[in-house]
């Protein structure tokens, strides 16, 4: 039996961490947040002392990670690394090691063994271009890259962060451009994918959207 699964791809801050999560949780799907794999990766890297550019030391340590995905947990090496992968220089770090073609590729099948019944939603960059390619329903999520800046000043603000919103603005959009410039499995979207453009709409409104999208597919038994 196939294991049907639904792609979000978008650049950082369109908001697919919390649309994919709020879809699985709707569906009773599983959820895989394949940024999280890159965030770890630099995270744990910096704390092992290897260069982000180390591609071999790198690929020897996710081969070697035991990582643990459990109710909001993110158990690397028995430490919860939760929190630490959500900040602004993780993020910065995992777009640089993202980069790396054999590094990438060493997260592969790590992420396609998510994909188990009853189903799947995977946020990411390229899950479905190259990660899931077969997924039947495909999700580009896009926002303005200022509206993307507001979202993550006002979610670091509640956080009780300190940061500056032209900062911010400037670092997602130097992201972009490393992301969508990579060589290797670059952000953008699959030619069947559906784009949706989260910047005037709620939440709960690209939820439905896709909900709908799926069920027009016949993914699920009843539609949302
Ligand atoms: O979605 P996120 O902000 O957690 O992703 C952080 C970085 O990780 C992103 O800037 C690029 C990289 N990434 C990637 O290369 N491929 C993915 N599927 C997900 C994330």
């Amino acid at each position: 039996m196939t294991v049907p699964v639904i792609t979000i791809d978008g650049p950082g801050g369109s908001g697919k961490g919390t649309i994919a999560h709020e879809l699985a949780a709707r569906l009773g799907w599983h959820c895989l947040d394949s940024g999280a794999l890159y965030r770890i990766t630099a995270v744990m890297g910096e704390r092992r002392g290897i260069a982000l550019d180390d591609e071999p030391a790198l690929v020897a340590l996710v081969n070697t990670l035991p990582i643990l995905f459990e109710a909001g947990r993110i158990l690397v090496d028995g430490t919860d690394l939760a929190d630490a992968i959500r900040s602004e220089a993780a993020g910065t770090g995992a777009s640089r090691v993202g980069a790396l073609p054999g590094l990438r590729a060493a997260l592969l099948q790590r992420q396609r063994d998510f994909a188990s019944p009853p189903g799947l939603v995977a946020d990411g960059r390229d899950m479905g271009t190259v990660v899931f390619p077969a997924a039947p329903l495909k999700v580009y999520l896009t926002a303005s890259a200022e509206e993307r800046a507001n979202r993550r000043y006002n979610q670091l603000i509640n956080k009780g962060e300190g940061v500056s919103l032209p900062a911010l603005l400037e670092d997602i959009r130097a992201r972009d451009e490393r992301d969508i410039a990579r060589p290797v499995a670059p952000l953008r979207p699959a030619e069947d994918a559906v784009h949706i453009d989260s910047t005037a709409m709620t939440i709960r409104e690209v939820v439905d959207t896709v909900l709908a999208e799926a069920a027009r597919r016949g993914l699920f038994a009843q539609a949302g």
